[in-house]
């Protein structure tokens, strides 16, 4: 069946990107909120935005006025029996979900799709009740949904696969770029991106490195756009925390999914991130990049290169971390030992770099000087505590665990679990990207070394059939 007009219901943040995303795109689209007027001013909303679009250039006044002709207000659900497809964006509640879904079931004809927009909620636990769970899946777009590529098509045990396949073009038609995944806590990009912010709050918790530093490190080191520190501010720490407390439930607080204090009690302090002027870092003033202020010149491209030039230098036992601390190193080979951190990217000219180091038996003076040398270089050497994978590789390291954990449960593909990374959350790479550069030892011996420090489980290897 073609798929012409569509029904958007919920008109706040979610509702209205997608109704206009629809409209864009050609679709007769219809918006209902409950709220008395929502929806006529999430509509209002939306011609402001074409109206930027048409001042920036992207978009022609006239294609601006088509848009804006296709959205129409419904009064009512009943409005609504003849769409095609159906999007739910209301309040993130199974009760009220549920609800709507059953009405949405009587009103709307036999064939039309039913999809909900949750980001939290069992897809297949809100179809539980469905005369016709075949026609029901989920379509999780990303905020803002005009601008984020991916798309989620989360398909439960009842969906056909003629409705995935025709979710999968729908998608395709605006411009997105689908993935397929199983219903299952988080789905693919807010279950999979967890290590990134637990990791990195982990290694604050345990006084490794300072937010600043950490973030700095992933960023020049990770090839991520933003740390997890800036991330966690520009999201909200309050939004993060219920994530994280979302997916630790629904993997029954394996240690892995562990909420930190650190968040918990900075939302109770109402430390709620750039929304309220303070998070991990403060907003009213210009101290929360903490990067350095140097780029890298052009010959030093990652860790390799620069131990090459260092040891020049400053003779010296150097190496890129394996997993292994300094301190173990420097006992297998009785002599002191600095471990350099990884890169995942080549390092860019035009951004700062930050390298973690950690040393064992390397006397201050020399620490001094290598920290000198690699300032010369471009690189901002900065000591962390000597801890298995320093920054970069112990992050990836939880990041390509929990794909392979994934992987082995069926959730998604390998290449679906890669675009979902990059195109949700602008990672430069997704974890399969990063296994393959960094190879499974290194990631083996990373969460090993992790386990014999904290044997909670945490750091359980995850074994992968196929990769
Ligand atoms: P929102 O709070 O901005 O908007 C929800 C709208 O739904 C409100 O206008 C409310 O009046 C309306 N509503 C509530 N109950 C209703 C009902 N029974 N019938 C019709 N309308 C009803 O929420 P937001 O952020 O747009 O989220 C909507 C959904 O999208 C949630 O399921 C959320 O988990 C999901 N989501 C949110 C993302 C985000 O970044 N905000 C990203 C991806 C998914």
């Amino acid at each position: 069946m073609p798929i012409a007009n569509i029904a958007v219901i919920g008109a706040g943040t979610m509702g209205q990107g997608i109704a206009q995303l629809c409209a864009q795109q050609g679709y007769t689209t219809w918006l209902y909120d409950v709220q008395d007027g929502a929806a006529e001013r999430a509509r209002q909303r939306i011609a402001q935005a074409l109206d930027r679009r048409v001042a920036k250039g992207r978009m022609t006044t006239g294609d601006a006025d088509a848009a804006l002709s296709r959205v129409s207000v419904a009064d009512s659900l009943a409005e609504l029996s003849e769409a095609d497809l159906v999007v739910e964006a209301i309040v993130e509640d199974l009760a009220v979900k549920r609800a709507l879904f059953a009405e949405l079931e009587t009103l709307c004809r036999a064939d039309a799709l039913l999809c909900t927009n949750t980001s939290s909620l069992s897809v297949g636990e809100i179809a539980a009740e469905l005369h016709t769970p075949q026609r029901f899946a989920g379509l999780h777009f990303f905020n803002p949904p005009t601008a984020m590529k991916l798309v989620e098509v989360v398909s439960a045990d009842a969906t056909a696969q003629t409705t995935q396949r025709a979710l999968h073009d729908f998608a395709r038609s605006l411009g997105k770029t689908p993935v397929a995944v199983s219903d299952s806590p988080g789905f693919i990009v807010n279950r999979c991106a967890r290590p990134f912010y637990s990791e990195a709050l982990w290694l604050l918790e345990h006084g490794a490195a300072a937010a600043a530093t950490i973030d700095a490190c992933l960023k020049s080191g990770g090839g991520f756009p933003l740390g997890p520190f800036e991330l966690i501010d520009l999201v909200g720490l309050d939004i993060n925390l219920r994530a994280t407390e979302t997916v630790w439930q629904a993997f029954d607080h394996h240690p892995r999914f562990r909420p930190s204090p650190l968040v918990a009690d900075k939302v109770a302090a109402g430390q709620l991130g750039r929304k309220s002027g303070v998070g991990f870092y403060r907003y009213d003033s210009d101290d929360h990049t903490g990067a350095a202020d140097n780029t890298t010149p052009a010959g030093v491209t990652g860790p390799e290169a620069l131990i090459a030039d260092l040891q020049a230098e400053v003779p010296g036992q150097y190496q890129v971390t394996d997993g292994r601390t300094a301190t173990e190193l420097a006992a297998e080979l009785g002599q002191p030992v600095a471990v350099l951190d990884t890169a995942l990217c080549p390092w860019a000219n035009d951004r700062p770099t930050t390298l973690a180091f950690a040393t064992h038996g390397v006397d201050s003076a020399d620490r001094e000087r290598l920290v000198k040398a690699a300032a010369g270089r471009g690189v901002h050497l900065v000591e962390v505590a000597d801890r298995p994978g320093l920054i970069v590789l112990r992050v990836a390291a939880m990041l390509i665990n929990e794909a392979r954990f994934a992987l082995n449960e069926g959730i998604a593909s390998a290449d679906d679990m890669d675009t979902a990374m990059r195109l949700g959350l602008n990672f430069a790479l997704g974890p399969w990207a990063m296994l393959a550069r960094l190879g499974v030892e290194r990631i083996r011996t990373t969460l090993e070394r992790a386990t014999e420090e904290d044997p909670s489980g945490r750091y359980t290897y995850s074994p992968s059939e196929t990769q």
